[in-house]
Formats: C-alpha cells, sequence, structure tokens
C-alpha cells in the first residue's frame, strides 16, 4: 500500500490533513520530525505547519534525509517557509501577518487546472516569502501581493502558504487530491477496513502480554475502541460495565450486544451504592463529583482484581484537537474532560486506538468491524446518566419513572422515522406536580420536559422543530402509559443561551 508521509510541526489541521488524505483513498502515516523515517512505500511527504517562526532559536528543521530522499514533497505553511530556507530563498520575519480567509489568485499550473482564477484561502502566517529560490516558480499570489504558493521546475516539490486542508478553503481537497494521485502518483486503494488491520497489528505489538482493562458506557466510541484491542489481545483485554442505577433502557442491553461479538464484559450492578450516594443531593455538580468519584472508586477495584496495567479510551480526535496532546509541538488551547480525569488518578498507562480518526470515521470502522448499525447511530449520553436529567433530589422512584418517559420517546422517534434526524433527545423529570384530570379524577402528577436538538459536537446547538403530529403522538403515549405523568412540556431553548443538558 502507498503511504504519505505527514510531517507533523504542530499544525492544528493535521490529523485533518491524514483525513483528507485517507478520503482520497490513500494510506497516511502522521509521524513527528525527529522521527519520521520513510519506507519503501513512501510516495509522498507533507511538511504541515505549525506554531513556531523559522527563525525562532528552537525552530524545528526537517529531517535530514528529507532532501537527498528524491521523494515529491508538499510544504504547507511552515513547510513552505522550511522549503525556501533549505532551497536558498529567503524568508521574511513577521512583516505581515495574513490570517483568516484571503483571496488568491491561482496563476497557471497543472495542480490548479479546473480550478477557478481566484479562491478564497484559510491563511494563518506572520513569516512570508521574501525570495523564492532558484529553480522554483510563484504559482499564486495573495491579493496583498504575498507569494501564496511555489512549485519546483521539476513538479516534484509544491509548496503553499495557506491551507488547503481547511474547510474553509475553496477546492483544497483538489489541490491535495492532485498532489497525492498526480505528483506522487499514490495508488487510491486503501480502505477504512486497512485501518483496523493495522491498528489491531500496532496494539498487538505494543502491548505484548500486558493487560488492560476498559469502561464500556454503551457510547460507539468505547465500543469501537474495545472491538479492536479485543481483536488484537482477546483474553487480555477485560471490559467493564458498571450499572450506575442511572441508566436507560437502551442502555442496559449494551453489554448483552457487545458479548454477542465476542467481547468479553463484566457487567456491575453498583446501583445502590451510587443511589444511597446521591440521596438528598440537589446540587448538579455535586452530583457529577459523586458519581465520578464513585465509578472511579468501582472501576479501580475492577483494575486491581484483573491486574490491568493500561487503561483503554475511546478519545477520538475532537477530544484531543483542543488540547496540548493533540500533537507534540503543537500550543495548548485547553484541557478536555475525556482525556484527563480518570487515568490520572489511576496510575495506568494509556491504550487510545482511535486517537486520530473523526467521529464519522469512528462509525465507519465501528460498521466495518461489524457492531450494530443501531449503537453506531445512539445518541451521546451524559457520563452522569439520568442524574443530571432528573432536577432535584434523586430517588429510585423518580429513576423509574424518568426510564419509562425516556423509552416511550425514544422508541417512537424511532418507529417514526425521526431519530436519525436528532443530535440528540431525552427527557427531564421536573421536582414539581401540577393539576390535571385523568378519567373523571382530579390528579396531581409530574411534569416531564422533552428536549432534541441538533448541534455540532456540543459546542452550540438549536432546538429541533419536532413535527406537531408526532409530538401529539408522543406526549399522549407517555401521559397514557405512565401514570405518574400529568404534563407534558417541550424545551424551545438554543444553545447558547441555554445549554443542552438541564443541569
Ligand atoms: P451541555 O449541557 O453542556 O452538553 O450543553 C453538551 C454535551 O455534553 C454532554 N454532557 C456531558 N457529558 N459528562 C459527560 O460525559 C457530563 O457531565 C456532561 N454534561 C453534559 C451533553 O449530554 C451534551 O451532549
Amino acid at each position: 500500500m502507498d503511504e504519505i508521509l505527514v510531517i507533523d510541526y504542530g499544525s492544528q489541521y493535521t490529523q485533518l490533513l491524514a483525513r483528507k488524505i485517507r478520503e482520497i483513498g490513500v494510506y497516511s502515516r502522521v509521524d513527528i520530525p525527529q522521527k519520521a523515517y520513510p519506507t519503501n512505500k513512501t510516495v509522498g511527504i507533507i511538511l504541515s505547519g505549525g506554531p513556531q517562526s523559522v527563525y525562532s532559536p528552537d525552530a524545528i528543521d526537517m529531517p535530514i534525509w528529507l532532501l537527498s530522499s528524491k521523494i515529491p514533497i508538499l510544504g504547507i505553511c511552515y513547510g513552505m517557509q522550511l522549503l525556501i530556507q533549505k532551497f536558498g530563498g529567503k524568508v521574511l520575519r513577521g512583516n505581515v501577518f495574513e490570517y483568516g480567509m484571503t483571496k488568491v489568485n491561482l496563476l497557471e499550473d497543472p495542480i490548479f487546472s479546473g480550478l477557478p482564477k481566484t479562491v478564497k484561502v484559510w491563511m494563518s502566517h506572520g513569516d512570508s516569502v521574501e525570495k523564492i529560490p532558484k529553480n522554483f516558480s510563484e504559482i499564486a499570489k495573495s491579493e496583498a501581493g504575498i507569494t501564496a504558493a511555489i512549485r519546483s521546475n521539476n513538479e516534484k516539490i509544491y509548496a503553499f502558504q495557506f491551507h488547503p486542508e481547511v474547510f474553509h478553503t475553496e477546492h483544497g481537497t483538489e489541490m491535495i487530491r492532485y498532489f497525492v494521485t498526480q505528483v506522487c502518483k499514490a495508488k487510491q486503494n486503501w480502505k477504512m477496513g486497512d485501518y483496523a488491520d493495522l491498528a489491531v497489528k500496532k496494539v498487538r505489538k505494543s502491548l505484548g502480554n500486558s493487560k488492560v482493562i476498559g469502561a464500556i458506557s454503551g457510547g460507539v466510541d468505547s465500543a469501537v475502541a474495545a472491538t479492536i484491542i479485543a481483536r488484537a489481545i482477546g483474553e487480555n483485554l477485560q471490559c467493564v460495565f458498571i450499572d450506575n442505577g442511572l441508566l436507560r433502557k437502551e442502555d442496559e442491553a449494551v453489554p448483552e450486544k457487545l458479548q454477542m461479538l465476542g467481547m468479553k464484559i463484566k457487567r456491575i450492578d453498583a446501583s445502590e451504592i451510587f443511589l444511597e450516594r446521591l440521596k438528598g443531593v440537589t446540587d448538579p455538580e455535586q452530583k457529577r463529583k459523586i458519581i465520578g468519584k464513585t465509578f472511579i472508586e468501582v472501576f479501580e477495584k475492577e483494575a486491581k482484581l484483573f491486574g490491568a496495567e493500561y487503561l483503554l479510551q475511546g478519545t477520538i480526535y475532537s477530544d484531543v484537537i483542543e488540547s496540548a496532546a493533540a500533537s507534540t509541538t503543537s500550543a495548548k488551547i485547553k484541557s478536555h474532560h475525556n482525556v484527563g480525569g480518570l487515568p490520572e488518578k489511576m496510575n495506568l498507562k494509556l491504550v487510545e486506538p482511535l486517537r486520530e480518526l473523526f467521529k464519522d470515521e469512528v462509525r465507519n470502522l465501528g460498521k466495518l468491524l461489524g457492531l450494530p448499525q443501531e449503537l453506531l447511530d445512539r445518541h451521546p449520553f451524559p457520563g452522569p446518566g439520568l442524574a443530571v436529567r432528573i432536577i432535584g433530589e434523586v430517588t429510585k422512584e423518580r429513576v423509574d419513572i424518568l426510564k419509562r418517559v425516556d423509552d416511550v420517546y425514544i422508541q417512537t422517534l424511532k418507529k417514526v422515522g425521526e431519530y436519525l434526524k436528532i443530535w440528540q433527545a431525552f427527557s427531564v423529570l421536573l421536582p414539581i406536580k401540577s393539576v390535571g384530570v385523568k378519567g373523571d379524577e382530579r390528579f396531581y402528577g409530574y411534569v416531564v420536559a422533552l428536549r432534541a436538538v441538533n448541534s455540532s459536537e456540543g459546542m452550540t446547538a438549536s432546538w429541533y422543530p419536532m413535527p406537531h403530529d408526532i409530538l401529539r403522538e408522543i406526549s399522549s403515549k407517555i401521559t397514557d402509559q405512565i401514570p405518574e405523568i400529568g404534563r407534558v412540556v417541550y424545551d424551545v431553548s438554543d444553545k447558547p443561551p441555554a445549554t443542552i443538558e438541564w443541569e
């Protein structure tokens, strides 16, 4: 299988680049400059952007083998400036800052064939090209007159000042495709299934006989990650499913479904201890703390019992993109709760087989690994579970009511074909009762709020305009089938200002 080696200088977009190449059907491998080495399958090299200037005292150089390797190179941003310096051109330090969307004029070059003469691209640089090296030509210029792209006269080396891998860059994918398939002549024979095989081999080699423990939440990421590790090390993986008494009906069936695929899962019923500790607690943050701490306690005991050295995490790329862990050299923006938290306190080494993948790629991979489609399509569910969907004190009675309400809501959405159009749907039990009539009698019942939102990764959200006949069907079913409920309301708040969850 031909490969494109991406040398990572710490750009926020490096994994996006690797992903674009995978979409083109070519395998791509990311490595840091200090360690990167080509194999006999490496047909192209991409030097990523990075936060540094080539003039920084600790500027990272390119690998010494690179220029003598004769492998085609594409330099992006910082990668371009490194190439300019190496080939005897000149980079001007911090004289212009082009940041954000910039118009660029494309000159005649095969890499731009079929593209408009002017395109909008994503720029993010302070240093700029002052002198183009000998045997190179300028092939694009920004509106401010700055060199935006160059090409070596033998057509083996290209360099862009802008980021072709970023979604906002018009026709960026076509430019990458041309480089990968025409300049590097890479064969487009890579498939997502190959990623699974490779990940299995890599994990097997690095884990040897070590034991791994993983918590299965019922979410897509942990299930896909566990499937890969199970394939790699079999019995040395122990998955644990902790029933904290705060799960929905649909979660409770998850371990059986995964067991049918051959995964070893231990189910632990810890519902009593969780509910006992939540007695009398109404503050949402307090609820989260109690649940998190109890989860660690239960899990830690299992890890010791099993003799685990490693902890499996279903971390995916969007979890790490904004943390320093995204790349060895990228600047830290913020840390993320999935990446920190549990392992730090547990003294276990981490194994994270999905770290490079985006959510839709994980779903795709899960499908190839044979995970049931309904598991792959599930809406996100928060770690503290129904506890943050029962406003006020969490009691066994209230959990039981909400479980039944949620089941009616979700099953109806699935039945009428609405579930897959929604990013997240759930119900919230309110701590108030309202007056109603049931039969001929005055009735004093709980109020439940239904929420459905569409969102991009949970950061912002807009309430889902649910068709009225569907709302009516759900509402009648809930009040008919769940005697404790007297009133159903629908939440029409966006995030911001509201959050997705009520607590
Ligand atoms: P909010 O309510 O913050 O939710 O708008 C955004 C997304 O995060 C989920 N969420 C959580 N997930 N632990 C989790 O694992 C939590 O404490 C938590 N709180 C919210 C929420 O379901 C939504 O998808």
